[in-house]
C-alpha cells in the first residue's frame, strides 16, 4: 500500500508517495526530491551532516521517518539564501573560513540557524560548541565555525533592529 504524505520544502508544497514506511526524511529529500544539500555521513544520528530544520527545529534527517512528518515544513540548506544573496549564517562560514571540504557544511550552517533561531546561545565561544556539538567535522573547521555563528548572531541581531526602528 503505498503511503502519502504533504510536506512544505522550501516553501513549497509538495505531496510525496513512497511505498515503504520506513524512509528517512532524509532519504525522501534526497531521492525523491533531488535535495541533495543534507548528507548522508554515518545514518545513525552521530555526524549531523544531515541536519535539516523542521518546523524550525533543527533535527537528523537521516533519523526522522518522512511517515512521521506529515504536513511539516522544512528547510534545508537548498532554500536559505534569497536568491543570490547569502543567508547571514553562509556569508559568515565564508568570511570565517568555516569549512574545508565542505561535506559537513551544509549540516553546521542548519544546525547554526537553528541553534540563532533558538536564541541561547548567545556570544559565549564555549556555550556555541557545546550547542554545535552534534555537528562534527573531520576538517576540525571549528574555530571558524564558532566564530562565523557569532558573527552571524551579531549580523541578524543587527538587522532586526534595523527592521524594527
Ligand atoms: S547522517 Fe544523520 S547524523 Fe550522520
Ligand atoms: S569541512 Fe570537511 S568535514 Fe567539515
Amino acid at each position: 500500500m503505498p503511503f502519502c504524505i504533504s510536506l512544505t520544502v522550501n516553501g513549497v508544497k509538495r505531496n510525496i508517495e513512497f511505498d515503504d514506511p520506513r524512509v528517512t526524511l532524509l532519504d525522501l529529500l534526497r531521492e525523491r526530491l533531488d535535495l541533495t544539500g543534507a548528507k548522508k555521513g554515518c545514518d545513525r544520528g552521530q555526524c549531523g551532516a544531515c541536519t535539516v530544520l523542521v518546523n524550525g527545529r533543527r533535527i537528523n534527517s537521516c533519523l526522522a521517518l518522512a511517515l512521521s512528518h506529515d504536513g511539516a515544513e522544512v528547510l534545508t540548506i537548498e532554500g536559505v539564501a534569497q536568491g543570490e544573496a547569502l543567508h547571514p549564517v553562509q556569508a559568515a562560514f565564508i568570511a570565517h573560513d568555516g569549512f574545508q571540504c565542505g561535506f559537513c557544511t551544509p549540516g553546521q550552517i542548519m544546525s547554526a540557524i537553528g541553534l540563532i533561531n533558538e536564541g541561547h546561545a548567545g556570544d559565549d565561544p564555549e556555550r556555541i560548541r557545546e550547542a554545535m556539538s552534534g555537528n562534527l567535522c573531520r576538517c576540525a573547521a571549528y574555530i571558524g565555525i564558532v566564530e562565523a555563528v557569532q558573527d552571524a548572531q551579531k549580523a541578524i541581531a543587527e538587522a532586526g533592529r534595523r527592521d524594527a526602528a
